[in-house]
């Protein structure tokens, strides 16, 4: 058969991708991110589904989602807002609810995760049957870009502390690009008890101690341009004490 670069065609082979894309206040940032991962799902022939959970936003990103589901379609793109803002973790908790693939895709929707890897996450998992595969910037040719000495600590600090107290062995444990078997997500986020920012720790640090297998993927993580970052000094507390709570019960 020629080749199915570039083409839109589907490959057929049953699986089927729901990317979960948690919103606050990206009304710049959406259209951008729907359209790459238009294009490299597209590009690439795999089945998808984007769902978008906006949080209340005030800077009415929901209208710009529905414009979206406009142009794209209902099929793929799905929209699933909740009242108001209720935190990171549960914003993927409920996009898995209504997740229709057998595998699902965490990523943050400012442009910080670049689509352009996506096919690598599925090529990594095929490649070993992972569980989950985690994008990773502190391996490889990750990196992160664009963060002052300040989020650069905060973010080395957090994976240096989590490693030594539970060595989970993978090498970014609060990077959220990740992609996961849909099964083994939900039985993950059942377990998980952090409603924030640490959810994403919470979920490798489990992921290791069920005996889940883990494939990386470096990526480069960009700083934003449109918006800003809505990680406070609360989550950073919330960080540490999920941390302590994990050690002392696990
Ligand atoms: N629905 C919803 N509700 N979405 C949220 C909320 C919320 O309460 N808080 C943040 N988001 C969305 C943002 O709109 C964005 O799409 C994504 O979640 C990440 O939020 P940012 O505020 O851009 O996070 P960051 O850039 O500071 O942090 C990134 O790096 C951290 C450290 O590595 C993220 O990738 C974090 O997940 C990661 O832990
Ligand atoms: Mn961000």
């Amino acid at each position: 058969m020629a080749s199915r670069k570039g083409s839109q065609q589907s490959r057929g082979d049953g699986d089927k991708y729901s990317v979960l894309l948690p919103t606050y206040n990206e009304r710049e940032n959406l259209p951008l991110i729907v359209w790459l991962l238009v294009k490299y799902f597209g590009e690439s022939g795999y089945e998808y589904e984007i769902i978008v959970i906006d949080d209340g936003s005030p800077d009415g990103t929901l209208e710009v989602a529905e414009q979206l589901q406009k142009i794209y379609g209902k099929d793929k793109i799905l929209l699933r807002p909740r009242a108001k803002k209720l935190g990171l973790g549960t914003a993927y908790i409920h996009g898995i609810k209504h997740a229709r693939g057998n595998y699902v895709f965490i990523m943050d929707a400012d442009l910080s995760h670049h689509p352009k890897f996506i096919p690598e996450f599925i090529k990594k998992q095929r490649e070993g049957g992972y569980d989950l595969v985690s994008g990773t910037r502190y391996r490889g040719d990750g990196g992160v870009y664009g963060w002052d000495l300040r989020r650069k600590l905060i973010s080395r600090g957090a994976n240096y502390v989590t490693q030594v107290l539970l060595r989970p062995g993978a090498s970014d444990l609060t990077g959220s690009f990740r992609l996961y078997k849909k099964e083994v997500l939900e039985s993950l986020v059942e377990r998980c008890v952090s409603k924030g920012y640490v959810f994403q720790m919470e979920m490798i640090v489990r992921a290791r101690q069920l005996n889940y297998t883990i494939g990386e993927v470096p990526i480069s993580f960009v700083d934003r341009v449109y918006g800003e970052s809505k990680l406070g000094g609360n989550e950073i507390v919330s960080f540490l004490k999920g941390l302590l709570t994990l050690f002392a019960t696990t």
